[in-house]
């Protein structure tokens, strides 16, 4: 449960309604209870995709393993930000702003057609169990927010974890990306533009 993961709980419980099991470290499996998880999986102790085979109606992947496939039930519906998109999923990447436009337009088409068969063959597990599957990029609106987010912010239901503040500063980005990068952050990394 990282950054996404622990508002991913939370809303999930909070703003769907839903019963949330979520995997964890060790570390973490307390915090886990508070974000809204009814069960939490430590991942470094058992193998989650036996533990939770066959149980879940939704998955939302924050990890990109491409055996998650395993934990959701038949016919049921998965959300990814962290794997590849399969072929419909690169649909998101006809934006300039969006990675693949680095390659430039003449390989961009060859760049999607790579992406898309390596996509297409991760998401291979999905499909045999009739999973829709749907990679999603986030595109930030604060009107949604605002609706779905703050009356949860403001009334104390979802209280974000924050794991530590750096100044804007050359020194101060380097230190959040570093902290970052270097993965299992409890909660958001933030810099702080303005005092
Ligand atoms: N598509 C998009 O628009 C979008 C937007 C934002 C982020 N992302 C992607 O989403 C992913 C998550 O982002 P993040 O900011 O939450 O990263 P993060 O803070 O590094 O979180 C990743 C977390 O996954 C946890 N985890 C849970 N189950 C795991 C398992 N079975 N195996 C390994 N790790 C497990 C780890 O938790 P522990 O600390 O407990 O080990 C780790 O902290 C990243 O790949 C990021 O690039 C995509």
């Amino acid at each position: 449960m990282g950054g996404v993961g622990m508002f991913a709980v939370a809303l999930g419980k909070h703003y769907f309604g839903a019963e949330v099991t979520t995997t964890v470290s060790t570390g973490k499996m307390e915090r886990a209870g508070q974000m809204g998880a009814a069960r939490v999986v430590d991942y470094t102790k058992e193998t989650y995709t036996e533990v939770l085979e066959n149980t879940a109606d939704v998955v939302f992947d924050t990890v990109g393993d491409a055996e998650i496939y395993r934990v959701a039930k038949h016919n049921s519906t998965a959300v990814s930000v962290a794997m590849l998109p399969d072929r419909n999923g690169l649909d998101h990447f006809r934006h300039e702003s969006a990675p693949l436009s680095l390659f430039g337009k003449a390989k961009l088409a060859a760049a999607k057609l790579i992406v898309g068969a390596v996509g297409w063959y991760l998401t291979r597990g999905f499909r045999s169990k009739g999973i829709r599957y749907g990679y999603v990029i986030m595109s930030p609106d604060g009107s949604d927010l605002e609706k779905t987010f703050n009356p949860l912010l403001e009334n104390g239901t979802i209280k974000p974890v924050i794991a530590n503040v750096y100044p804007f500063t050359t020194e101060g980005v380097q230190s959040a990306f570093k902290e970052l990068m270097a993965g299992h952050v409890a909660g958001k990394v933030i810099i702080c533009v303005k005092d």
